[in-house]
Parts: structure tokens; sequence; C-alpha cells
């Protein structure tokens, strides 16, 4: 599955943008503020009808024009589809081959994982930055999970909408049993998640290990191996990293629990904590509330480990992201790397890069400078040039000149159709 063609309308600071994509590497180079991110947001809100940054509606229209537009061309084993998502009247919505549908479909097209300096900052950052994560997983892997996750956040607003009425004084039956009738709903949808978490975690576990034990050396070994190596580590023999998830429900690790311990938690808890929710207008038991810690040996990452290592146990949790999609669903999803390697240091960045070249992956990668790549220049990649909003074929001379961050070389060269 690659995406291969890509146009932009009014989307961000993208007026009218066509851009033709290759098959595995496509880099965009440009300065701050040019639109890098924003070419990126576009591809993940295809695959996830909503951005990873918080965006309201009409910051994604330009300069507030009426209607913005994504659309996609994706070829893949069955054929080429299309894509679009729409923005108008203050509403997002999806449409494939031209009928309207919804955005769990997209998804199944069009997954892709992100790395972004925010997401490689998960441990050090807030639950939610980490529950992202893992339902980043739930989310490319199947049609079904992806509609789950979107039927829960439904439910969990409706359920807190109730809540909130009843704390402000709504003392209506009526109201009352609407959330009743919506909790029972709510409890089995939390356990669905929760239990698909888990799974999903379990799954992951042995390959975070491996790919970690690549990547994440103690500090004291990595010294003496890239002194050895020149900065490649990865040649070493490494056991799989001493490294384990803990799922936490109301301080408790979960993992392992199965749907009924958890339903068993989750009512025991609700019983406990119902009149403080009617008090606060809040759902305060759930999936929602969960956090994903990561334990290096006995102890939390989060206060143990350096900025560094933090950063290499979410590149190897993306890493086996991948891997694990690749083997169940037989394809890679599209990776999107957001200004990220300049987030890690040389022998990071260069398992990175021999990760990339191991698969068969499309990637879109966002950088200011191309000092740290090797290969950019094989057939079946490609450089742009981002340039306020316009995105142009870089030729040689202009990948120099932005590799020095000189953009007035920039070229002016249509954009070819490198579509097959
Ligand atoms: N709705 C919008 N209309 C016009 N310009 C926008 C809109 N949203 C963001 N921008 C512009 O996009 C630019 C940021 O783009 P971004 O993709 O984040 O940059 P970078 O290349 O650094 O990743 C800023 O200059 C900002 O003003
Ligand atoms: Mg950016």
């Amino acid at each position: 599955m690659k995406l291969t063609h890509l146009r932009l309308s009014q989307f961000r600071n993208f007026a009218m943008q066509e851009v033709s994509l290759r098959p595995r590497l496509n880099f965009f180079l440009g300065a701050n503020g040019q639109g890098k991110t924003n070419l990126l947001e576009a591809v993940f809100m295809l695959s996830r009808g909503e951005s990873f940054r918080s965006g309201q509606h009409e910051h994604f229209l330009k300069d507030q024009a009426s209607r913005a537009r994504v659309a996609a061309i994706v070829d893949s084993e069955v054929g080429r589809s299309q894509l679009v998502l729409d923005f108008a009247d203050g509403r997002t919505s999806a449409s494939y081959d031209g009928k309207r549908t919804g955005f769990s479909t997209l998804s199944a097209q069009i997954p892709v994982v992100l790395f972004s300096p925010e997401s490689l900052a998960s441990i050090k950052e807030g639950p939610d930055q980490r529950r992202e994560l893992i339902d980043s997983v739930l989310a490319t892997r199947s049609e079904r999970d992806s509609k789950l996750l979107r039927e829960f956040a439904k439910i969990l607003r409706s359920r807190n909408v109730l809540l909130k009425q009843i704390a402000k004084g709504d003392t209506r039956k009526s109201t009352r049993d609407s959330l009743d009738s919506l909790t029972t709903v709510f409890l089995l949808l939390a356990t669905q998640v929760t239990e698909t978490r888990l799974r999903v975690l379990e799954k992951l576990e042995p390959e975070w290990k491996k790919s970690a034990a690549q990547i994440f050396v103690p500090e004291s070994a990595t010294k003496s191996l890239v002194d050895k190596q020149a900065n490649s580590i990865t040649a070493v023999e490494i056991e799989p990293a001493d490294v384990h998830f803990r799922y936490e429900i109301s301080g408790h690790d979960a993992m392992g629990w199965n749907a009924d311990q958890i339903f068993d938690a989750f009512s025991k808890r609700l019983e406990q904590l119902s009149s403080r929710e009617l008090q606060l207008g809040a759902s305060l038991v759930g999936p929602h509330k969960h956090d994903l810690r990561f334990f290096f040996g006995p102890n939390d990452s989060r206060f143990y480990c350096s900025q560094g290592q933090q950063r290499a146990l979410i590149l190897a949790f993306k890493i086996a992201q991948i891997s694990v999609h690749h083997t169940t669903l037989g394809r890679y999803p599209i990776l999107l790397l957001d200004d990220v390697m300049s987030e890690l240091d040389a022998a990071k960045r260069s398992r990175l890069m021999e990760y990339l070249e191991e698969t068969t992956a499309q990637v879109l990668i966002t950088a200011t400078d191309l000092i740290w790549s090797r290969e950019f220049r094989e057939e079946r990649n490609a450089v742009f040039a981002v340039q306020n909003g316009n995105v142009t074929v870089a030729t040689q001379g202009a990948i120099r000149a932005v590799g020095q961050g000189d953009f007035s070389k920039s070229p002016a060269d249509p954009l070819e159709d490198a579509a097959t």
C-alpha cells in the first residue's frame, strides 16, 4: 500500500498543492514555519480523522477560507483508491472512492505511524500522551479497533454531558435513568477498550524488548561500544532488554488481566466513585484514566532514565508497533517522521535509518537539513523543498542549498508527475 498522490486545497498554509510521492523515502526539507508539519498532519488526518496537535476546525482552513480538502490516491494490492477529507461548516467528513464513509474505513486503508518530538517525549509527558501511544496502535491495526475507540470516546462524551447536567442541579428522574442505561454500555465498552489495549501490549512487549536491546544500551556500555564501532552499535549481539510495561488501573498493574477482572475492577471502582462523579460532573473510571508506564528493570523509566534513554524506549516501541503490524497484516503502515532526526543522537538516528532501510515501508520525513542522511539519492526516494506553503521537487543543487539552510536557491521547477 502506497500513497501516490496528495492534494491539499485551502488546508493550513497550502492554497492548492499537489504532491506526487515516491514509494520509499520522501524527504520534505525547509526552514521552520514553512508547512512541513502541516503536510504530515494532512496525511495523519486522512488516516485518523483528527490531528496529532490541538487544532480546532477553523485552524485547518487557510486564512479563514470557508472550506478545505485533503485528498489522496492510494495504490494497494486491490487497486487504486481515492480518499478525501472535507472540512466545511465546522465539520470534517470522509469519503472513500466518492462515497461518504466513517473515519475508521480510512484508517484501515491508510494506516500511519507517527514519530514526532512530542511522541518521543511521552515518557516524561502526561498520561494522555502515553495512552495515545497505545491507542495509535489500536487505531491503525484494524477497522474494528478503530471503531471501538471512536464508540468509547462518543459514549464517554455523552456520559459526561449527563453527569455535568446532574452536577449542575438537574434532579429529573429521566436524566438519572438515561445515566444508568448509558453507564451499562459505558462499562462494557470501557472493558473492551482496556482489554484490547492489554492484549496489544502483550503482543508488542517481546518485540519492544528486542528493539530496545538494539537501541538502548546502558550509557557506560554505549560509550565503549560507540568508541569501538564508530557510532554503530547495532552489529553487537545484545540480549532482549530488561524492560517491561506496567498498565495502571487505579494504581494496580493490570498486565495480564482478562475481561472479567477488568469489568469487576471497573464496577467496584464506579461504586466507590459514583457520588464523586455526580459532584464533579465527569467520568472518573475507565480507559481515559489509565496510564502506561515503561519499566527499566525494577525502575520506572520516567524517574530513572535519562531523556535520551526515554526517547530510545519510545523509538523501540514505535519500531515494535511497525514490526507487529507487518507480521500480522503482511504490509507496512505509512511512516510519518516529523522533525525527529534532530531529536536523536547519532547512534539512535543510525539505528532508525537502518530499520527504515530494512523495511519496504513508505516514509515521509521532514527535516530542516539532510546532513544526517545517507541514502536519499536512491531512485525510489524523493526530496522536496517546502517553502511558504509550496512544495517543489528539489534538485541536487537545491538540496545542498536547503541543507545549508539557504532557501534563496530553492528550485522553481513544477512538480513532476511521478505516479506510475
Ligand atoms: N489556518 C492556517 N492558515 C494559514 N496559515 C496557517 C494556518 N495554520 C497554520 N498556518 C501557518 O503554517 C505555518 C506552520 O507550518 P508548520 O507546518 O507547522 O511549519 P514547519 O515547516 O516548521 O513544520 C505557520 O507559518 C502558520 O502561520
Ligand atoms: Mg514542524
